[in-house]
């Protein structure tokens, strides 16, 4: 079993682990066999999402851990979320259809709204995962379905039992604050791109004061981006290698990565780095054993550059492109 903290989620009171593997980029020819080696190494959440394009493999690892008795369904904690071209009310049980057949689950313990962007529908049988391109190229055509919508028929998931909790991802405070307004279930948890070049304190602090639970992605800045040979992510200074990052590590005796994550778990905001290496996999895990002075959160907070890359809706439409020309 994990030792890894947890974080109580309102509503349903389920405990989500502070640390998960992420599972975006983890290749579909190696996903399955990822997926095993982290539950082995201790892993206990993971976070995916249709979009991903490896759920099938995903759900093979995890059937192989089933079947080898590693562990047992209710140990794990699955995450996964609804694509942007599934917005439409009678889109979102189809999209969540889709991943937990895909994942050969009964259920999910948390899905989530990928982003607050409603992109036209694109049936499973042209194209799955669809992306962001309608035409699977370069068009993007936005579709009119409001938010309000979508939550609702994310509510019927979760009165279904299919879906445990419900939350939401790439949200901001205003777009939160309206949710919260008409809500019959209130999100459980906010996923965002979060690392100390891009801190995002009052949304933080939002979450904190509304109970909602907050998962950082992207904890290691620019890394994951450069592998979607974006731009900016190249030209941007590498977090790792931030000289204040270096020598807090240095005197905890641990890597930057692990720092990076510290800083985050150690304010009680869960995270889910992602590794296609054994050896990385395992060391990320391993980043709760050890405590941030709190001039030391302080320094690594006050590094904040307002540096976020994963913003889709500033790309431009219809000239949406692709991450390497933004
Ligand atoms: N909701 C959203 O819109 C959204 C957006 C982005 C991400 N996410 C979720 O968050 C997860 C994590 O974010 P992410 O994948 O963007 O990035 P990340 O976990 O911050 O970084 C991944 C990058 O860091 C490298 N890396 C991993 N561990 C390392 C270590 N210990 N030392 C040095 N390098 C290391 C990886 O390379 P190797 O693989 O070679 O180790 C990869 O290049 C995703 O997988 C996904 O589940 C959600």
């Amino acid at each position: 079993m994990s030792n890894t903290p947890n974080i109580t989620l309102k509503t349903t009171g389920q405990k989500m682990p502070i640390v998960g593997f992420g599972l975006w980029k983890v290749n579909k020819e190696t996903c399955a066999e990822t997926v095993y080696n982290a539950i082995k190494a201790g892993y206990r959440l993971f976070d995916g999402a249709a979009d991903y394009g490896n759920e099938k493999q995903v759900g093979e690892g995890l059937a192989r851990a089933f079947k080898e008795g590693l562990v047992k369904r209710e140990d794990l904690f699955i995450t996964t979320k609804l694509w942007n071209t599934n917005h439409k009310k009678e889109n979102v049980k189809k999209g969540f259809d889709r991943s937990i057949g895909d994942l050969g689950l009964d259920y999910v313990d948390l899905y989530l709204i990928h982003f607050p962007i409603a992109i036209k529908y694109v049936p499973e049988s042209e194209r799955y995962p669809p992306g962001f391109f309608v035409d699977g190229k370069s068009k993007v055509e936005m579709e009119k379905t409001p938010i309000s919508e979508t939550w609702a028929a994310m509510e019927e998931l979760y009165d279904s039992g299919r879906a445990k909790n419900i939350g939401v991802s790439n949200f901001e405070g205003q777009l939160l604050t309206d949710l919260l307004n008409y809500c019959r279930i209130e999100p459980a948890v906010l996923q965002i791109e979060h690392h100390p070049y891009y801190t995002q304190e009052e949304l933080v602090q939002f979450c904190e004061q509304h109970n909602i639970a907050v998962t950082a992605y992207s904890s290691f800045g620019a890394l994951s981006f450069i592998e979607c040979d974006m731009k900016r992510a190249k030209s941007a200074p590498p977090l790792m290698e931030n000289e204040h990052v270096v020598e807090i590590a240095k005197k905890h005796d641990k890597t930057p990565a692990q720092v990076l994550l510290r800083w985050a778990t150690q304010r009680n905001i869960a995270v889910v780095p992602k590794s296609n290496n054994k050896d990385r996999l395992a060391q990320n895990l391993n980043c709760c054993d050890f405590d941030l002075s709190k001039e030391e959160l302080e320094t690594l907070s006050g590094l904040n550059r307002n540096l976020k890359f994963n913003k889709p809706t500033n790309y431009g439409i219809p000239v949406i492109a692709a991450f390497h020309d933004y």
